[in-house]
């Protein structure tokens, strides 16, 4: 375990935080007073820095800019009730960030960097939690390759660190979604599991594309046959269809193993409904909607949390969705907000408390 002692604290000599209007934040644009920095270097982490929040100095010929050996992870810090600031799952973005690393032939980072630096950093900027409903302070850790050449090979260096954003939430109404069958996110062997830079980077021609259709984000489908749903924009996606809750499986490893997904599947179980991981086709879904069997789509990820999707278009068949008579949905959106800003008894013992 790292002690306090151990970490390197240079405090800014004056917080930006009171020339902020914490109201209408858009996502990812303003940031705290603090950040965290470390190096990795000769197979070793140096000293962790917690310093004010300022540029990077950086070589034109830094590995990662050219070949993207660069990883992040999405966290939520939240007050609660009483005012105190907790972080809703950070173990789980851990353990998925070292997933990413190894995937991408980085070093892992130890544990108590990761734990204990997010949470003293967490500490320092503790004021810039916004207190509205649906507001959180996004914690974004990240490791990029800092070798200064432009040989294709493995770095022998890298940066981690963490910097903190406080964010209203990500879409702000029920989504419009076109299920594409030109591009594709992910396939099995590659890198969909990874939360990896390049996934985000691949993705922003297609959303344009969706976008200029008159679409917020795209429903991704599998590389060989377009027909099994994957994920939606920066979401994991769940179908209620009759009385069965489903999801993609994240078997074949083209699908980010998310913490908000996780945490759905366990607050819908308890409702002791049925929930399916598994393949899911496109025709399931258009049948299930003729039926008038699809009751309600949504979209997890920590920084959408819960988002309703009001329309899904398939080739040239359009499904809508009357998303303000939904009932499951809007109620785990609600139960999971409660329990993350301590209105409601946190039974799963998903927040680390500062
Ligand atoms: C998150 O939900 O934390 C994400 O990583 C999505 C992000 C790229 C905005």
């Amino acid at each position: 375990m790292i002690a306090s002692a151990d970490f390197k604290i240079t405090r800014a000599e004056r917080s930006k935080l009171n020339s902020m209007a914490l109201e209408n934040l858009p996502f990812g644009k303003y940031f705290t007073d603090h950040m965290l920095e470390v190096d990795y270097e000769d197979g070793e982490w140096k000293t962790v820095e917690i310093k004010p929040y300022q540029p990077l100095l950086l070589s034109p010929s830094l590995a990662a800019i050219h070949y993207g050996q660069s990883i992040f992870e999405g966290i939520k810090a939240y007050k609660n009730q009483e005012g105190k600031a907790q972080i809703f799952r950070p173990l789980e973005n851990f353990k998925r960030f070292n997933i990413s690393a190894e995937r991408m032939e980085m070093p892992s980072v130890p544990e108590d960097i990761f734990m204990e630096g997010m949470k003293q950093l967490v500490k320092l900027d503790e004021n810039w939690i916004p207190k509205k409903p649906d507001h959180a302070l996004y914690i974004r850790p990240f490791m990029f390759s800092t070798d200064e050449t432009i040989g294709v090979k493995p770095s022998n260096k890298y940066k981690f660190m963490i910097i903190l954003s406080p964010t209203g939430p990500y879409y702000s109404a029920p989504m419009r979604i076109y299920v594409e069958e030109k591009y594709v996110r992910a396939v099995p062997g590659g890198v969909g599991y990874a939360k990896t830079a390049g996934n985000y980077g691949a993705v922003m021609l297609p959303t344009a594309e969706a976008k200029r259709k008159g679409y917020d984000q795209v429903l991704w489908t599998d590389a060989f046959e377009h027909k099994y749903v994957q994920e939606c924009g920066t979401m994991n996606i769940f179908f209620i269809i009759g009385n069965k809750v489903i999801t993609p499986d994240l078997n074949s490893g083209t699908i980010l193993a998310g913490v908000t997904r996780d945490s759905v599947i366990q607050l819908l179980q308890e409702r002791n409904l049925i929930v399916e991981e598994r393949g899911l086709g496109i025709d399931e879904i258009v049948s299930a909607y003729k039926e008038g069997n699809l009751l309600e789509v949504f979209g997890t990820g920590t920084a959408a949390t819960i988002s309703m999707i009001k329309e899904l278009r398939y080739k040239d068949f359009v499904m809508n969705f009357d998303v303000d008579n939904w009932k499951i949905s809007p109620e785990i959106k609600s139960q999971m907000s409660d329990i993350k800003e301590g209105r409601l008894n946190d039974k799963y013992d998903w927040l680390v408390k500062l």
